[in-house]
């Protein structure tokens, strides 16, 4: 019990019966034999576990979504923007032809879609962890939303049956702490975009808030994000700036544009 665990496969291997850490409002727990929970947190305290990174199993980082989407509007949520302009005028600098392939990871219900079937794209799709989140976009979009190829899963679970012209990522990519998380998505990244395919990441920069949703971020400055994307990625533009939420509070973001080294 002493011992220094850094990833959740050793943790794993630990603690008895422990399929599925459950995160409840905001603490880690572990289900017993007897199907009871037991706060993993107190462990913490006492300092007979040191994470280096806070743990969350695919089942509990899926309820956490569906609960915010269940609960919220989107306008009550810190990332809402009617119209995405630092996306949009990616997609415009770019000058991506109207049949490119668009993937909007962690998309949620962003508006970012209506605005790509506005301007006429015809291959767009939406891929979020949260079903409810694809069900509320659906609604809103009604007719149009048979245009849009919807696909539920975690981007670390993701196994593209085509390649992408555009992967765009606002606010799902800093969730992942852990250093072979981020390693993952850059690989699947890599796999599922197009030869000299774009990409535009939006993460917190290290001035902006260190949690989203209620969950820790990883904060990213221009250097840390060209870093992680560059063995197969070389950044193309990036810059940081503000957003402004619903409620007023001001959250730093850093954007980087990238293109595919071709590896
Ligand atoms: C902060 S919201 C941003 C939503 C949208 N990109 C925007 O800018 O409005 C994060 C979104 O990422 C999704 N998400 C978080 N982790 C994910 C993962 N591992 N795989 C797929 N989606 C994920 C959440 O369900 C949520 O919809």
């Amino acid at each position: 019990m002493n011992k220094l665990f850094d990833s959740t496969d050793k943790i794993r291997k630990r603690i008895p019966n422990k399929r599925y850490f459950h995160l409840i409002i905001g603490n880690f727990y572990y289900k017993t034999e007897n199907g009871f929970f037991r706060l993993l947190n107190n462990l913490f305290s006492q300092k007979k576990f040191k994470f280096r990174y806070p743990i969350m199993a695919n089942i509990d980082k899926e309820q956490h979504w569906e609960k915010i989407y269940e609960t919220k509007n989107f306008t009550e949520v810190g990332w809402y923007q009617k119209t995405p302009t630092v996306s949009l005028s990616f997609i415009e600098e770019s000058k991506i032809p109207k049949t490119a392939k668009i993937l909007d990871v962690g998309g949620g219900d962003s508006y970012l879609v209506d605005h790509l079937l506005d301007l006429g794209f015809v291959h767009i799709h939406v891929l979020d962890l949260s079903r409810k989140a694809i069900g509320k976009a659906k609604n809103r979009l009604g007719e149009n939303a048979t245009k849009v190829t919807w696909i539920n899963s975690d981007i670390l679970m993701f196994e593209p049956k085509e390649k992408f012209d555009v992967w765009h990522d606002r606010a799902a990519f800093h969730f992942l702490l852990d250093p072979k998380e981020t390693q993952k998505y850059v690989r699947i990244a890599n796999e599922s975009i197009s030869e000299d395919g774009l990409m535009l990441i939006g993460t917190f920069s290290g001035q902006g808030p260190t949690h989203c949703s209620g969950l820790p971020v990883r904060q990213y400055s221009i250097d840390k994000l060209t870093e992680v994307f560059s063995p197969y990625f070389q950044k193309t533009k990036c810059f940081q700036t503000d957003h402004i939420t619903p409620g007023g509070a001001r959250q730093h973001y850093t954007f980087c544009g990238f293109k595919k080294i071709g590896k």
